[in-house]
């Protein structure tokens, strides 16, 4: 019901409807000619998941429109912005022992800024400048796109502090891919923010409000991107299957118009959302297979039905299995990923079983598994039966030893397969290359440069969790 009502708010109307290429000019326009950087150096430290990484490529990419220079030292910079995450741990205290470390920098030149961004940007707002004094703006997720206004501010009056962190909840989502260099494989946001309150997780406090990017400039952007040599996108939303344009496609209609419009070779997309994820989309995925990659990552959280009810989280464990099932009959060679969270409030010993016990019968190549962290406007934070770290930490350890033995076994199945694998990265110092399968796995293999960007029959020769070794055939 919510994502209905945000919809409805952040849709553009036809009248409003702008194209890309107008909205890219438009930025390049205001910030090209102001020269508002004069070439000064920039330097950004990223945390977090795959949306920060493609927001600092979008701050690079507009910090360079504006005439600043990126660098990949710290020392060589004189405007240096930590895009941090505050999913779990003590985030705050990361950003400010990492500024910290620029103190000697800011003491040699007092003419250097430091400014903190992203999800703890949004969260914190001004009081990180009251913390630690050393940080001149701060801006949250919705103000990526003013970002050299709020660097040029900080230039201009050196004495006063820029804090931007307002939500921008009314206006349509209309961004642009903005990446500088987008290489074999890049990311495309399709839709900004959450409104599943999951009772644990502070997305929806840094992300604000769901919405969707326009359908068309969905597909405009991967078409734009092929011609930079792009040849596989990740479609990015903290839950992609909620996508809703605003002629009414959902997330299997896009996925398909995404196959069908653009000359693409692969398409992946993360996260989905095991409430949200139907046949529709499984059919879409095997139709359209292997150009829509055969990799799915379902966060469970919890095999404990009790413990996902309190998490919020809109299945049960049985619900959660029928649909693997489903999965497993319409796409046999879908390889699954997870995020679990081990010690959420009142979990006890049966319910944290639960949990090994799904994972193991769902047969995940991968688990990313994390201790409940308490974070700030979260339900559960404020829930009594808060679990003892020591006891979380245990739990951690005993499901990842129980599912790295289970998932060394089941690996070696690949050890003597044939995969097509697309190459993305060339080590010029090993002369070797790296690329990834259709069911996310990375391959490392001896082989020439020029292979770059193509996807090749790679024999597996040795196979870990994650990582593979092979030689071209
Ligand atoms: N939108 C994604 C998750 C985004 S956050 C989804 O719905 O699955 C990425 C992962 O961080 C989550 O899946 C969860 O496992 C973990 N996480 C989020 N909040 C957490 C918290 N408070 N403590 C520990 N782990 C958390
Ligand atoms: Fe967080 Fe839940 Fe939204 Fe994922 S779906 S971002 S876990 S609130
Ligand atoms: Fe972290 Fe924000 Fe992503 S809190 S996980 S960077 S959405």
């Amino acid at each position: 019901m919510q994502n209905q009502e945000t919809h409805s708010i952040s849709e553009p109307q036809a009248s409003q409807q702008v194209q890309p290429q107008f909205l890219f000019k438009s930025l390049s326009d205001k910030y090209e000619k102001d020269n508002i950087g004069h070439g000064k150096g920039v330097y950004i430290s990223t945390y977090g998941c795959q949306m920060n990484v493609n927001d600092s490529d979008r701050m690079y990419a507009l910090l360079e429109m504006a005439n600043f220079t990126p660098v990949n030292d710290p020392e060589q910079a004189e405007v240096i912005i930590i895009n941090a995450c505050s999913v779990r741990e003590k985030p705050v205290h990361k950003v400010y022992s990492e500024v910290g470390t620029y103190r000697k920098l800011k003491e040699r030149n007092p003419n250097l800024k430091i400014g903190v961004g992203g999800c703890v940007g949004s969260q914190e707002k001004g009081k990180l400048i009251d913390q630690q004094p050393l940080i001149d703006f701060v801006f949250g997720t919705d103000n990526i796109d003013s970002l050299p206004e709020i660097v040029a501010k900080s230039f201009i009056n050196p004495n006063d502090s820029v804090i931007e962190t307002q939500f921008r909840h009314r206006e349509p989502y209309m961004v642009e891919t903005l990446v500088r260099n987008p290489g074999v494989s890049t990311f495309v946001n399709i839709t900004k923010g959450c409104d599943n309150f999951c009772t644990f997780c502070v997305v929806p406090y840094t992300r604000g409000r769901e919405k969707s990017r326009p359908y068309s400039h969905v597909i405009d952007d991967i078409k734009n991107l092929m011609q930079r040599g792009v040849k596989e996108v990740t479609v990015l939303g903290q839950n992609v299957n909620s996508y809703k344009s605003e002629c009414g496609k959902d997330f299997a209609d896009l996925l398909e118009g995404i196959v069908l419009e653009t000359e693409v070779e692969r398409v992946r997309y993360t996260t989905s959302h095991p409430k949200d994820f139907d046949e529709k989309l499984m059919k879409v995925m095997a139709k359209y297979n292997p150009r829509i990659c055969e990799y799915i990552h379902l966060p469970i959280q919890s095999g404990n039905s009790e413990v996902l009810k309190r998490m919020n989280r809109g299945y049960t464990r049985e619900e959660y299995l029928a649909k693997v099932n489903q999965i497993k009959s319409i796409l046999p060679n879908a390889v699954l990923s997870t995020d679990i969270i081990v010690g959420f409030p009142g979990e006890t010993e049966e319910q944290f079983k639960d949990t090994v016990s799904l994972v193991l019968e769902v047969g995940y190549e991968t688990i990313y598994a994390f201790k409940y962290s308490p974070r700030p406007f979260t339900k559960a934070a404020r829930f009594e039966d808060q679990v003892p770290e020591d006891v979380k930490s245990r739990r951690l350890d005993e499901l990842l030893a129980a599912h790295d033995q289970w998932t060394r076994e089941e690996v070696k199945k690949y050890e003597g397969q044939v995969l097509k694998v697309l190459v993305d990265q060339f080590d010029d110092k090993r002369n070797s290359l790296s690329g990834r399968t259709t069911q996310n796995k990375n391959v490392f293999f001896l082989g020439e440069k020029d292979l770059v960007g193509k996807i090749i029959d790679v024999k597996i020769t040795k196979a870990f969790p994650s990582t593979m070794r092979g030689e071209v055939i």
